[in-house]
């Protein structure tokens, strides 16, 4: 029986939206995310001034803010922001005229996000429900946008980085941390709507992430940061829209 594309990324994406609510909900968050966040890179002593949760509900797979220069940043969107430490941190260090824009699938990730965001002392951080591959924003209402282990999720990537690009100003900025397989996933992982759960599932080589970014229109993109993720590889992607 063939299934057709669109009701197999529909269930993909209720399945991930489902999945991440359930562990927002109970607070079901994998032991050792702290641990794993100051591996990533995250300095210790920031960690440490966050409202107590927050670390312990990171789910990412890097540093997203690791050299990152925010000046000038004054709208910055957090895509498939989890629980809230990347955008928390963002809002920490943001112009006091700055305002984040944190969205996520999942209604009960945003419930965690606002319990962090209502401790966490920044520059306001407003909860977006949406989707990355069509978002609920306007065109070029961003300087910076980040994404930590989301694009990775996205069945489209294509539409992902067509959104991303529509969102940014010129000369707006993407950084994200995202996963890259080396060469093409087994079909059987890849079509399975339960491998999505783990992150795999819509994981793309290096040349099919650089290509998206790029056949949306986006310049100057680098990957870097290469870390073993096992089974597969994170890394950090940068790219711009052009002025
Ligand atoms: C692996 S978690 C990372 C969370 C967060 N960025 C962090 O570093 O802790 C991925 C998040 O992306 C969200 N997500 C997955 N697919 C999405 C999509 N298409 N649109 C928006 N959010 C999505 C999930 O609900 C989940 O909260």
């Amino acid at each position: 029986m063939t299934v057709p594309v669109a009701y197999w990324a529909d269930q993909v994406k209720a399945q991930i939206a489902r999945r991440y609510g359930q562990l927002a909900d109970a607070d079901g968050f994998r032991a050792g995310a702290s641990t794993r966040a100051r591996d990533a890179g995250y300095p210790a002593a920031g960690l440490a001034a966050l409202p107590s949760p927050v670390a312990a509900r990171y789910s990412g797979c890097g540093y997203a803010l690791e050299d990152i220069d925010l000046t000038g940043v004054r709208i910055a969107v957090d895509l498939g922001c989890g629980a809230g430490l990347d955008a928390l941190l963002l809002s920490q260090r943001m112009v006091p005229d700055g305002t984040v824009l944190a969205l996520d699938l999942a209604p009960e990730m945003l419930v965690r996000l606002r319990e962090a965001a209502a401790d966490g002392g920044g520059v306001p951080i407003r909860a977006v429900a949406g989707d990355i591959e069509r978002l609920p924003l306007k065109d070029g209402i961003a300087d910076l946008v980040l994404a930590n282990a989301s694009i990775n999720l996205t069945v489209d990537k294509q539409a992902a980085f067509a959104e991303i690009a529509r969102i940014l100003r010129p000369g707006g900025r993407l950084v994200a941390r995202d996963l890259v397989h080396d060469g093409a996933l087994p079909t059987d992982l890849a079509l399975d709507p339960a491998a999505w759960n783990t992150s795999l599932g819509g994981v793309v080589s290096e040349d099919e992430l650089h290509g998206a970014a790029r056949a949306a229109g986006l310049v100057d993109i680098r990957i870097s940061h290469h870390r073993p993720f096992p089974p597969v590889t994170a890394v950090r992607l940068e790219a711009a829209k052009p002025c």
